[in-house]
């Protein structure tokens, strides 16, 4: 069985299945999804300024009884012109909280080095217990450790069997930053795959369930995205099993990146 919990290079203890609430709508639908992952044994909340969502992730929180070192909090900069420093006081207040546990760049907006200096402040100020980046490839990576006091200890990216950046992850793996798949379903697409549903007819498991498990099994910590009690549910379903070294053989030719280094094919900024 996999470990549920694995230490960041800088010892910070991160579960490695955590709530995506990436399209959950601020209000009732995000709350009930945070309550439900709470509920279902989740204790680690994905969550971002872009989101939308920061409000409702802190009242469900809130509403769990749950102790605040209990659940692993990560929100992001929503890159721009502004300082990510003071942006991150605004979510904490947002969130009702003294501190997130990870602090992410979302995107390299303005090149990767720009928002380093607002975050590395956020950290000293102890307002985030880690910080990291997001959507960054294996070259924005070098250039941001050539420049980093407090190196990231995470980089958030698309990630599943059919986008397996294994250049990124060798890159990321060399340098001592951890790997987070978003999207691990393809936002959905890769449920319909007959081949990972053939793997999970023979396992007795549902195709999400596969994919989030090659994640695991591939040494990234996974954010599937669900906003469905029952699939909620389901998705963390996945310290029980295991895929045998041919499923992932199978799985892992799914790959349309061409074992990229990149974070996206098509970058949106
Ligand atoms: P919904 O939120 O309506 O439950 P990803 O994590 O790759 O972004 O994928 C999220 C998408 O996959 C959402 O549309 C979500 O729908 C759907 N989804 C999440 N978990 C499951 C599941 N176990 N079975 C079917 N669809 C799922």
């Amino acid at each position: 069985m996999t470990a549920t919990v694995r230490a960041l290079a800088d010892g910070t203890e991160i579960p490695v299945l955590g709530l995506g609430v990436w399209q959950i709508r601020d209000g009732r639908e995000c709350e009930d999804a945070v309550r439900w992952a709470l509920e279902a044994g989740y204790r680690h909340i994905d969550t971002a300024q872009n989101y939308g969502n920061e409000r409702s992730v802190g009242r469900a929180l809130r509403d769990s009884g749950l102790a605040r070192d209990e659940v692993f909090v990560t929100t992001k900069f929503d890159p721009g012109p502004r300082d990510p420093a003071a942006e991150l006081e605004r979510s904490l207040e947002r969130l009702g909280l003294d501190a997130v546990d990870l602090y992410l760049v979302h995107w390299p907006a303005g090149g990767p080095t720009r928002a380093w200096d607002g975050m590395q402040r956020a950290h000293e100020r102890g307002h985030a217990r880690a910080i990291g980046v997001s959507n960054f490839g294996a070259a924005d990576i070098e250039s941001l450790l050539g420049v980093a006091a407090v190196p990231p200890m995470v980089n958030q990216v698309q990630f599943s069997p059919f986008e397996f950046r294994r250049g990124l992850q060798e890159a990321c793996e060399r340098r001592g930053v951890a790997l987070e798949a978003y999207s691990p379903l393809g936002t959905g697409r890769h449920l319909r795959d007959r081949e990972v549903a053939a793997i999970a007819d023979r396992l007795g498991r549902t195709p999400a369930q596969v994919l989030v498990r090659w994640s695991l099994q591939r040494g990234l910590i996974v954010l599937p995205k669900s906003s469905h009690h029952d699939r909620i549910v389901q998705n963390a379903a996945v310290f029980d099993f295991e895929l045998t070294g041919d499923d992932l053989t199978v799985l892992d030719k799914l790959d349309r990146t061409h074992g990229t280094d990149r974070a996206l094919e098509h970058p949106w900024w």
